[in-house]
């Protein structure tokens, strides 16, 4: 039985190494340490796979920025990183995490979210490519790997631009 919970104090080590054995190494753990200390963590939106006390996978929301051409700020959540235990993974836990996450993120005050990963994989929640939207990285992402979710209806209708993570994502 498997489940999808906020994480809590005491969690810190057990979700740095699912990252470590998710990746194969340290960049993640390390920038989910910076984002939890930071203005940009969003309370309720890191969230665990648990099973028999053991946590085995682990998403993250945290608080990007969409600046438009004409410079207003549109504060949206960024999905990353994700990961599962290498054992645990293609069994559907990451499948659990996004849609647990997106539900909770619906009741957060976010318009949309963004996330650089697999079209196929994505779209399967509703994400499009964000430059239909007239969203784009502002680091440059190739086109289709770079996605959006509005989690308010029409929440892009009025403003395009380019998302400006939080400065600890430089490093990955
Ligand atoms: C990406 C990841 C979290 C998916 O978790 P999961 O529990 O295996 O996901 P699910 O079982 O719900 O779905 C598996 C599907 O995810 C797809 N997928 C999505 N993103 C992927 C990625 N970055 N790498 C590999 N497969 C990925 C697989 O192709 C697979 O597709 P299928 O359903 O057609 O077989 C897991 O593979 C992982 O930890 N990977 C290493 C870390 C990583 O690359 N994270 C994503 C970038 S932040």
């Amino acid at each position: 039985m498997i489940t999808i919970r906020p994480e809590k104090p005491g969690d810190e080590e057990q979700i740095r190494h699912v990252n470590i054995q998710a990746f194969g190494r340290d960049a993640e753990a390390k920038l989910i340490e910076l984002l939890r200390g930071s203005r940009f963590y969003v309370e309720g939106l890191s969230l665990v796979a648990e099973q028999d006390n053991q946590i085995i996978g682990h998403i993250m929301f945290s608080m990007a920025m969409l600046i438009s051409n004409k410079q207003e700020v549109m504060p949206i959540l960024a999905l990353a990183p994700m990961s599962v235990l290498p054992q645990y993974q293609k069994q559907g836990i990451g499948t659990q995490l996004v849609k647990t996450g997106l539900k909770r993120a619906e009741y957060s005050r976010f318009p949309a979210v963004v996330v650089l990963g697999h079209p196929e994989y994505y779209s399967r929640f509703g994400f499009v490519r964000a430059s239909e939207k007239g969203v784009y990285a502002s680091f440059g992402s190739p086109d289709e790997v770079y996605m959006i979710l509005e989690l308010t209806p029409h929440a892009l209708e009025n403003i395009t631009g380019n998302v400006r993570y939080p400065p600890c994502f430089d490093d990955i």
